[in-house]
């Protein structure tokens, strides 16, 4: 074959494999095929100085023209392709508002214990409280010796209480704050302390880990009526308008008076259920335990009385509940421990 019928026939099939490309990729291929550095048609190029002297004009312009001629078939293939690929990828990705979305990830919502916390929270947060809040871990100091307990009380020993050290504990209350908070502020103060508290025990009404919230008003003129009224407040805001609360005579090391506080039964008529049954709740006794208060003792203030704290100037009142208990009276929890077992079937009936 002649060298001029060779670059014809390579024209030939160059513009053919150009046109039948169907992707810009394959194009690619193609064009290195022909016209990349080791392809025949720009080796021939390359070598015309080689051919005998009258064969290098025809054959160097025929083997130009085929070489543009290519690679302007190429140029107009690549532009009707992309077009196509263009066309093709809108066409895919045309949204269609129609269909439902992607449904939204559920939010979740707070564990029954936490939601609990906050409804409190809110509730003395409208009495005018602040919330604060103290180590889990204190020392002993805080957790007894500066609440009045005698040296050999019970609660110190290792059976009921979590020791870290000597002088550390995992507060087995969140009564510490009561002298931490009046170490950092002088009267009056009037706070609540939300917090977890431990305690060796472990049963349907009690787990080693739970939630207290201390409550603290200090201030001149500060009453038992205060107490009860503030108290009064709380119990109707959390289990409804209709509830009184009483005082029982009580002993704490750190109140003096020392009361428990029993709210009515929400579940019966002075202890008897409309069938004339006997109240579980309240045993047929009409009233509930649901904390513990008092005023707060003068011992204490003696332990910040250069705080600002003198005990024959001012006086307070103190409380702690636990919120499990609270939580479980209000809806009605069979064992305590179901809170931290985590099965969402219950966990769920709390949204
Ligand atoms: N800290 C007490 C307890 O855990 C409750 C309490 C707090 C009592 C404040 C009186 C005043 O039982």
């Amino acid at each position: 074959m002649s060298t001029a019928d060779r670059i014809a026939a390579l024209r030939s099939e160059g513009e053919a494999a150009v046109s039948s490309a169907t992707g810009t990729a394959e194009l690619e291929e193609v064009r290195v095929r022909f016209l990349g550095r080791k392809a025949e048609l720009p080796n021939l190029l390359r070598d015309v100085g080689k051919l005998p002297p009258d064969e290098r004009g025809p054959v160097g312009k025929g083997a130009n023209e085929a070489r543009k001629a290519i690679e302007a078939a190429v140029e107009a293939r690549r532009a009707e392709l992309e077009a196509a690929e263009l066309e093709a990828r809108l066409a895919a990705d045309v949204v269609d508002v129609t269909l439902p979305g992607s449904p939204a990830v559920p939010a979740g919502h707070h564990h029954v214990i936490t939601a609990v916390r906050r409804e409190i929270e809110d509730v003395f947060l409208g009495l005018g409280f602040r919330v604060a809040e103290g180590p889990e871990a204190d020392l002993v100091y805080y957790n007894f010796d500066a609440l009045n307990f005698l040296s050999n009380h019970p609660t110190r020993l290792e059976a009921d209480t979590f020791y870290l050290a000597d002088d550390i504990v995992l507060r087995t209350h969140t009564s510490p704050m009561q002298v931490r908070a009046m170490e950092l502020q002088p009267p009056p103060i009037y706070i609540i302390v939300p917090g977890r508290t431990y305690r060796r025990d472990n049963d349907a009404t009690h787990t080693p880990q739970f939630h207290q919230v201390e409550g603290l008003a200090v201030d001149e003129d500060v009453t038992l009526g205060d107490l009860q009224g503030t108290l009064l407040s709380f119990a109707r805001a959390i289990f409804g308008d209709e509830r009184d609360v009483r005082l029982r005579p009580h002993f704490f090391p750190f109140t003096e008076p020392s009361v428990e506080v029993d709210v009515s039964c929400f579940n019966c008529t002075h202890g008897f259920l409309r069938d004339g049954g006997r109240c579980p709740l309240c045993k047929g006794t009409g009233w509930i335990e649901i904390l513990g208060a008092g005023m707060v003792d003068p011992n204490v203030f003696g332990y910040v009385r250069e705080h600002g704290y003198d005990p024959d100037r001012i006086q307070g009142f103190a409380f702690g509940m636990g919120i499990e208990r609270i939580a479980f009276l209000k809806h009605r929890v069979p064992d305590l421990r179901m809170f931290y077992e985590n099965d969402l079937r219950m966990l769920e009936q709390f949204g």
